[in-house]
C-alpha cells in the first residue's frame, strides 16, 4: 500500500481490502452514521463491491445523484441536503463517495456545508477522480456555464484510490483523465511527460504502468497542493490549460459534446502557445505539446464560433483579479509559472492558434 500525505489528508494507493479504510469504519467512524454519495454509474457498478465487502456499510444509507457534469448544480445539492436532513443525519455522520470527478466534487461540497461540515472519505473510480478530483479538498458545483463557481475547501479525511475500479471505465473517460495525468508531468516533472509520450497505449495501460502513472501524478498533486493548500500562490500551476479550457467546456456543456479532460488538453494547446508567444516556452516543446494532445484528442470544427462566448466566460474565471484574465504559463516542460495576465486579442489568437493547430491543411 502506497501513502502518500496530500496536505494532511492520507491518499493509500492500492487494494482498499488491505487499506486502512475498513479500520475507519470501526474504529473512528464506529458510532457515526455513514451515507454513501454514488451516481447512476457507480451506483450499478461499484456500490454492491462496496456494500459486499465491508458489512457495516450495510446500513449506509445512499445518495444516488445524475450523472454527467450538466447536474453538477445548487438544484441536486438542495434535494441531497434535503434528504440528509430528512434521514436525520449529524455532524458527527460520515459522508463517503464512491465516483468520478462530479461526485467528489458535489458529495465533497455537500457534506462541507451541511451543518457546517461533515467529515467526508472519497473513494474515487475515475481516473480523473484518483489524480485529481479527490485529491486537494476543493469542492464545487457550476453556476450556469461557469465552472465549479461556487465551492469550498474541505480536505478529505481520507482518499482511497484502488485502480481495479478503472476496470469499468469507458475508453472516453481514460482519455479525460489521462489529459490531468499529463498536465501533472508537463507542470511539475519533464521525465515523466518523456516518459508517458514513450509509452505505447497497451504498455500504458497495463496493469503495473497504471500504479506507477497514478502513484506519480498523486505524487505531485499532492506536493503542490501540500505547499499551498488554499491557493494563494503555487497552486495555481493546477490550472494551467484550464482557463482556456473551461471555458470551452462552458461553451460547450449543454451540447455535452467534450468530456473535461478533452477540454483541457485544448486548453493545454492554447495556453502553451501564448507561453511561447509571450517568451517563456520554446518552439520545439510547443510543438511537442500539440502534437501529442492532437493525437489524442480532438478539436471542435466549430470551435472559432465560440470566440465571443469563451472570451466573455473567462472573464469570470476563478484565477482572475481586478486586472483582467490571468493565466499559467509553461515556462519550460516540468516548469509553470502563474498569475500571468493576457488581454482579449490574446484569447483570440490562442484559440485561432488551437483551431489551425487541427485544420491548416
Ligand atoms: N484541480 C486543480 C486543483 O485542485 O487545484
Amino acid at each position: 500500500m502506497k501513502k502518500i500525505d496530500c496536505s494532511s489528508c492520507i491518499v493509500e494507493v492500492g487494494n482498499l481490502e488491505l487499506s486502512s479504510f475498513p479500520q475507519l469504519l470501526t474504529e473512528t467512524y464506529k458510532d457515526a452514521r455513514k451515507v454513501i454519495v454514488v451516481d447512476e454509474n457507480t451506483h450499478d457498478f461499484c456500490l454492491e463491491y462496496l456494500l459486499t465487502v465491508f458489512p457495516t456499510l450495510e446500513e449506509a444509507e445512499v445518495i444516488l445523484l445524475p450523472a454527467g457534469e450538466e447536474n453538477k448544480v445548487m438544484e441536486v445539492c438542495f434535494q441531497v441536503l434535503e434528504a440528509l436532513s430528512e434521514y436525520g443525519i449529524v455532524r458527527s455522520d460520515l459522508v463517503i463517495t464512491l465516483g468520478g470527478g462530479v461526485v467528489s466534487d458535489m458529495g465533497g461540497f455537500i457534506a462541507s456545508i451541511y451543518k457546517r461540515g461533515l467529515d467526508c472519505i472519497h473513494i474515487p473510480t475515475s481516473l480523473l477522480g484518483m489524480v485529481d478530483a479527490a485529491l486537494g479538498g476543493k469542492t464545487g458545483i457550476d453556476l450556469g456555464s461557469y465552472k465549479n463557481q461556487i465551492g469550498t475547501f474541505h480536505n478529505p479525511k481520507a482518499v482511497f484510490v484502488d485502480q481495479r475500479f478503472l476496470a469499468s471505465l469507458p475508453e472516453e473517460e481514460w482519455k479525460s483523465g489521462f489529459a490531468e495525468v499529463l498536465k501533472h508531468a508537463l507542470i511539475a516533472d519533464k521525465q515523466e511527460w518523456e516518459r508517458l509520450i514513450a509509452s505505447k497505449q497497451n504498455e500504458l495501460f497495463s496493469d503495473e504502468s497504471v500504479s506507477q502513472i497514478l502513484e506519480k501524478s498523486i505524487a505531485i498533486k499532492s506536493q503542490v497542493v501540500t505547499e499551498d493548500p488554499q491557493e494563494n500562490g503555487k497552486r495555481k500551476v493546477l490550472n494551467f490549460g484550464h482557463t482556456i479550457g473551461h471555458a470551452i467546456e462552458g461553451y460547450y456543456l449543454e451540447l455535452n459534446r467534450l468530456s473535461h479532460g478533452n477540454c483541457i488538453a485544448l486548453g493545454m494547446i492554447a495556453e502553451a502557445f501564448l507561453s511561447n508567444q509571450k517568451g517563456t516556452l520554446n518552439t520545439e516543446e510547443l510543438n511537442e505539446v500539440v502534437q501529442v494532445m492532437r493525437a489524442l484528442y480532438p478539436c471542435p470544427e466549430d470551435l472559432l464560433t465560440g470566440v465571443s462566448v469563451m472570451t466573455e466566460l473567462m472573464k469570470n474565471d476563478k484565477k482572475n483579479d481586478q486586472l483582467g484574465v490571468r493565466i499559467c504559463f509553461l515556462d519550460r516542460i516540468g516548469e509553470c509559472s502563474w498569475n500571468h495576465l493576457i488581454d482579449g486579442n490574446d484569447i483570440k489568437m490562442a484559440l485561432n492558434y488551437l483551431y489551425q493547430a487541427y485544420y491548416k491543411n
